[in-house]
């Protein structure tokens, strides 16, 4: 009974043109042929012992490297402060939304512009202007620069007056006086005027912020 191989070796002899003294190396190559076609049997016959599964594979099938990435997270959760010594730590929440901003002046859209630059403030002189709903407030200059504070009195709240040069800052509702710093020179008045804060527009005018800021401040 013949080989598989030999049965297929005219086909693959003929097919491939080979001469019979090529016929080992058609023999091998019917073999081959066989040796893919059955997987790994080893075939009879085929002398060396050849089987299919000699035949070089076309991919690398080492197992590949399966191992996942450290996907691993940091802990985020807010640390458990139950029993912490929180004293001396300040909790106050802060307000971290700044003032919105006047486009036009670069100073917050609350501020009052005066319409009027800083070397227009002569020195030791009070000049007032109203702000609508807001206190109405003089714009002062000493010494040390320029400042603006109050022209509400701090005894009943009535709005003072600047006579003019060489004089006080007067409350004619119950003749309180203030310095033009805004200390009390004379009561019933007990507290003196507050101040406010100062930025300057695009412009170079002087626009008044009604924040109330340290009486030692200047601008
Ligand atoms: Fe100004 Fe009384 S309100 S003195």
């Amino acid at each position: 009974m013949k080989k598989p191989q030999d049965v297929l070796l005219p086909v693959v002899r003929e097919a491939s043109g080979d001469s019979p003294e090529q016929s080992a190396v058609s023999r091998r190559t019917a073999c081959q042929f066989m040796g893919g076609a059955t997987g790994m049997l080893v075939l009879s016959g085929c002398g060396d012992g050849f089987s299919g599964g000699s035949v070089r594979p076309k991919f690398d099938m080492r197992p590949a490297d399966m191992s996942l990435p450290d996907l691993s997270m940091p802990d985020l959760r807010t640390p458990d402060l139950a029993g912490a010594d929180l004293r001396g730590v300040d909790l106050t929440v802060q307000d971290l939304t700044a003032p919105p901003m006047d486009m036009a002046t670069g100073c917050p859209a609350t501020g009052i512009n005066t319409l009027k630059r800083p070397s227009q403030f002569l020195i030791n002189t009070a000049t007032f202007f109203g702000a609508g709903a807001l206190p109405s407030f003089y714009v002062c200059r000493d010494n040390a620069g320029l400042f603006a504070m109050t022209a509400i009195c701090t005894h009943f709240g009535c709005q003072t007056q600047y006579p003019g040069t060489g004089m006080v800052i007067t409350c004619f509702c119950h003749g309180s006086q203030f310095s033009l710093t805004g200390q009390v020179v004379r009561g019933p008045a007990g507290t003196p005027l507050n101040h406010y804060a100062i930025c300057q527009s695009f412009q170079g005018h002087v626009v008044v912020v009604h924040t109330v800021v340290s009486a030692a401040q200047r601008y």
